[in-house]
C-alpha cells in the first residue's frame, strides 16, 4: 500500500471495503438509536451489536483489542469514552455514547454517536448538538493539501465558542487495515504543524466534548474515561476518506446520513 509520511494511501478497492465496514457500523448505530430508551441497559446495546456482527459475518473490531472485553464502548453521562456495557437500566435524562467498530474483509469501520435517553436538560441537549456539529466542522476542514491539525483547530474553536471544552487525552486517527494508523487527528489545536492530508487517506474524526473541564481520569477497570469534574461529555465520530472534492463520509447507514441532534 502506498504511504505518505507513515500514513497509508488507500486505493479505490480499499476505500470500497472501508465504506462497507463503516456502513455496517452505521447500521448498527441506527439500530441502537431505535432500541435505546428509559429502562434499557447498555448490555442490550452490546448484545444487539454482537448479533448484527454475526448476521453480517464480521468481527467486532474492539473486542480483544488490547484486551478490551466488549464489542461496544457504552459511556454514560460523565463517562467520556471506553465505558463497559452493564446491566444498569438507563434513566430518563441520561446520555449514552456508543462507539462501535467492525472488521470487514480486512478493513476496519469505526464510528460513534451520543444518544439522549428520554428528555434531557437543555444544557445536555446543547452539548450533544454542539459536539455533533463540531464533528461536521472538522470534516469540512479535512481536505487534500490542508494540515491535519486544521481539523482540531476548527473543532476547538467551534466548541469553545459555545462554552464547552474539547478533551485532549484522546484523539482521532488514521484507520484502515488497522484500527489505529497514522496520522493522529487531535480535536484541539496542537500548536505545531502536522501532516498534509492527501487524497486517499482515511481518518476517523471523533470530538469528545465536555460541559465542564476537559481533564479526564481512567477508572480502576483501566478503560473507562470519566471527566475529573464529573460533568457530562458527548462523543461523535465518523470515518472519512480524503478526496479532491473534500472529505467523504464513509460511516453512512442504509438510511443515509444521521444528524440526530441537528435541526434539518
Ligand atoms: N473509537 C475508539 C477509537 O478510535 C474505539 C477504541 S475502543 C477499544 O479509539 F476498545 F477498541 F480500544
Ligand atoms: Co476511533
Amino acid at each position: 500500500m502506498k504511504k505518505y509520511r507513515g500514513a497509508f494511501i488507500k486505493n479505490d478497492n480499499e476505500v470500497a471495503r472501508l465504506r462497507e465496514a463503516n456502513r455496517m457500523v452505521a447500521n448498527i448505530l441506527d439500530a441502537v438509536g431505535e432500541m435505546v430508551g428509559v429502562g434499557v441497559s447498555t448490555m442490550r446495546i452490546e448484545e444487539l451489536a454482537r448479533d448484527m456482527c454475526s448476521d453480517y459475518k464480521v468481527k467486532p473490531a474492539f473486542l480483544g483489542y488490547f484486551d478490551y472485553p466488549y464489542a461496544t464502548c457504552c459511556s454514560v453521562n460523565e463517562q467520556v469514552v471506553h465505558g463497559f456495557p452493564n446491566e444498569r437500566p438507563l434513566e430518563d435524562g441520561d446520555i449514552v455514547s456508543v462507539d462501535m467498530g467492525v472488521e470487514f474483509d480486512g478493513f476496519v469501520g469505526d464510528a460513534a454517536r451520543t444518544f439522549p435517553i428520554g428528555s434531557v436538560s437543555d444544557d445536555v441537549h446543547k452539548l450533544l448538538r454542539i459536539t455533533e456539529e463540531s464533528l461536521y466542522v472538522g470534516i469540512e476542514h479535512a481536505r487534500p493539501g490542508h494540515d491535519v491539525y486544521e481539523i482540531g483547530a476548527a473543532v476547538q474553536e467551534y466548541v469553545e465558542a459555545a462554552g464547552f471544552n474539547v478533551v485532549r487525552r484522546f484523539v482521532g486517527h488514521g484507520v484502515g487495515a488497522k484500527m489505529h494508523e497514522k496520522p493522529e487527528v487531535p480535536n484541539f489545536k496542537p500548536g505545531m504543524r502536522g501532516l498534509t492530508l492527501q487524497n486517499g487517506m482515511v481518518i476517523a474524526i471523533e470530538p469528545m466534548v465536555t460541559l465542564g473541564n476537559y481533564e479526564v481520569d481512567i477508572l480502576e477497570d483501566q478503560w473507562t474515561a470519566v471527566t475529573r469534574d464529573g460533568k457530562w461529555a458527548a462523543h461523535f465520530e465518523h470515518s472519512v476518506v480524503i478526496t479532491p472534492q473534500g472529505a467523504r463520509i464513509l460511516s453512512v447507514s442504509d438510511k443515509g446520513l444521521n444528524r440526530h441532534t441537528i435541526a434539518p
